[in-house]
């Protein structure tokens, strides 16, 4: 018996991720990006996505930010590890867990397009969509979701249960 619900196994990851990597390429041919990769929770998608793209890399990155304590959001977005590197003129892919209310992708669109970046996207694996407040624009989403908490594959309760292979719930 699993320990959650199951929302997605790891092979419906695995499959969905796979194709999220060739849409992302075919928008990046030719060109070479810098990823950011949101921590903590999208390590885990960040290194299976980019496992399955072509696109020149030339740097990944990391932001960390917050703003949930237990299952909810505190609507206040901090950053804890911001960025020391250039990115005037460059393409920049944001990989992202998930889009929930919006504030936090809303928050880094902000802090990332005032360094004057030639483009800004988003990769998101989870959207929450009903529970949005801020309007963002997201280039690639793997799956939207009801508004259920998530946990493993990089989703956390405070901290605990990222590293558990599928994606589960907990029931609300
Ligand atoms: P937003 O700012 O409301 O869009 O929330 C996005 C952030 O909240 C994500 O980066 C996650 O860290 C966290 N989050 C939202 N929903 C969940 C969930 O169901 N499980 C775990 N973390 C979540
Ligand atoms: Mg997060």
């Amino acid at each position: 018996m699993e320990k959650f619900n199951v929302l997605f196994s790891k092979e419906e990851l695995e499959k969905r991720i796979l194709e999220m990597g060739k849409e992302i390429d075919k928008d990046y041919e030719g060109k070479e990006i810098i990823v950011i990769c949101v921590l903590k929770g999208a390590i885990f998608f960040t290194t299976d996505l980019l496992k399955n793209m072509e696109t020149e890399v030339s740097s990944i990155e990391f932001v960390r930010i917050s703003s949930y304590s237990g299952t909810e959001t505190t609507g206040t977005v901090n950053l804890h590890i911001g960025l020391d590197i250039n990115l005037e003129g460059k393409d920049v892919l944001i990989i992202e867990d998930i889009i929930d209310t919006g504030y936090s992708l809303k928050f880094l669109l902000d802090y990332l397009g005032s360094k004057k970046p030639n483009s800004l996207k988003i990769a998101v694996l989870l959207d929450k969509k009903e529970k949005r407040k801020a309007n963002i624009n997201v280039d690639y989403t793997g799956f939207v979701i009801p508004n259920k908490f998530v946990v493993g594959y990089g989703f956390d309760i405070d901290e605990k249960y990222r590293n558990i292979p599928y994606i589960g719930y907990i029931e609300n």
